[in-house]
C-alpha cells in the first residue's frame, strides 16, 4: 500500500535519509528504530506528504505522491484524510481555542458528516470528554497527546504515523495508549528509540543507521540477537559499572527491560 523506492533526502546539504527502500502492506505495524538524528522524523514526514524526496519515489496505493499531487483537490483531501501523523511535539498540532474545536477541526475542514457524534465518541474513547471546554494549551502533556490523537483518529485514517508516541508519558498513559493502538485496525508506522517498548508498537522493525541508511528490516527477535548492529545504530551503549569490588562491562539500552548481557 505504501512504497518508498530508493529515497534520498537532505536539508540544504545535510543528509537525512539515504537510498531508503520500504514496502508496507495494509494493516502492518512497523516500528522505525534508530538513534538521534538518524532520520526517523524525516521519514515519517515524507510518508505524510509534508516533504518530498530529492531522489527516489513514494507511492500510495500505486499513485506517486509528489508535491504536485497536492494541487489536485481530490487527491489532497483523500490523502490528508487517509494518512495522518502524530508529531513528537504535539503542541505544534494544537491551535484551537477549546479541546472540542481541536478534535472537530479536521472533520470540519474535510466537511465530514456527523461531527458532533464523532467528537463525542472519540472524546470518550480517549478519556478526554471532561476536557472538551478546556484550552488545549493548558493541559498536561499526557492530556495534550490524547487530544492530538483524537484530532487525527476522528478522521478514521488508513495509515497512522506516530513520531515517538510514547516519549514523556507516564507508565499508565503509555499502557493505555498501547492498548488503544492495538484496538485500531489501521496500518501503524511508529518511530522510537526505546528498545524495550518498541515491540509493543509493532511486529516489524526497520532500523536506520547513523549514516541514514536502512540497515535492518525484519522481526524483533532477530534484531535483538544482533548486538553489534544495535550498538552501531546507537540503540545500545556500553559503560562500566562498579559492583562491589569488580568492574563489569555491560550492554545497556536506554531503559531497564532489555537485560541480555554478553
Ligand atoms: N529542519 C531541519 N533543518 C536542517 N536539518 C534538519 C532539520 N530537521 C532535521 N535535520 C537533520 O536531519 C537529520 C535527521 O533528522 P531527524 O529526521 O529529525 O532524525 P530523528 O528523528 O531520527 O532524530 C539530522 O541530522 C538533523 O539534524
Ligand atoms: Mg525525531
Amino acid at each position: 500500500m505504501l512504497e518508498l523506492r530508493n529515497i534520498t533526502y537532505s536539508y540544504n546539504r545535510r543528509e537525512a535519509l539515504k537510498e531508503i527502500n520500504i514496502k508496507i502492506e495494509e494493516g502492518e505495524r512497523v516500528v522505525i528504530l534508530g538513534g538521534n538524528g538518524c532520520g526517523k522524523t524525516t521519514l515519517l514526514k515524507l510518508m505524510d506528504g509534508l516533504i518530498f524526496p530529492d531522489d527516489g519515489e513514494y507511492f500510495w496505493n500505486e499513485q506517486e505522491v509528489k508535491e504536485n499531487s497536492f494541487k489536485q483537490r481530490d487527491f489532497s483531501r483523500e490523502f490528508r484524510r487517509k494518512i495522518v501523523m502524530l508529531f513528537q511535539d504535539v503542541e505544534v498540532m494544537l491551535f484551537n481555542p477549546t479541546v472540542w474545536d481541536e478534535i472537530a477541526f479536521g472533520p470540519r475542514q474535510l466537511e465530514i458528516e456527523n461531527i458532533e457524534t464523532r467528537v463525542e465518541n472519540w472524546g470518550e474513547r480517549l478519556g478526554i470528554s471532561h476536557l472538551f471546554k478546556r484550552h488545549p494549551g493548558e493541559l498536561s502533556i499526557g492530556e495534550k497527546k490524547r487530544v492530538a490523537l483524537a484530532s487525527i483518529l476522528i478522521l478514521e485514517p488508513q495509515v497512522i504515523l506516530l513520531d515517538e508516541p510514547l516519549s514523556n508519558l507516564d507508565p499508565r498513559t503509555t499502557g493505555e495508549l498501547i492498548d488503544l493502538l492495538l484496538e485500531l485496525g489501521a496500518t501503524i508506522i511508529s518511530s522510537t528509540q526505546n528498545l524495550s517498548l518498541a515491540p509493543e508498537l509493532g511486529q516489524r522493525a526497520v532500523l536506520i543507521s547513523e549514516n541514514h541508511r536502512k540497515v535492518y528490516d525484519g522481526s524483533f527477535d532477530e534484531l535483538f540477537e544482533d548486538e553489534k548492529l544495535l550498538l552501531e545504530a546507537n540503540l545500545l551503549h556500553i559503560h562500566k559499572h562498579r559492583h562491589e569490588e569488580k568492574v563489569h562491562r555491560h550492554f545497556h539500552p536506554h531503559d531497564w527491560k532489555y537485560t541480555k548481557i554478553p
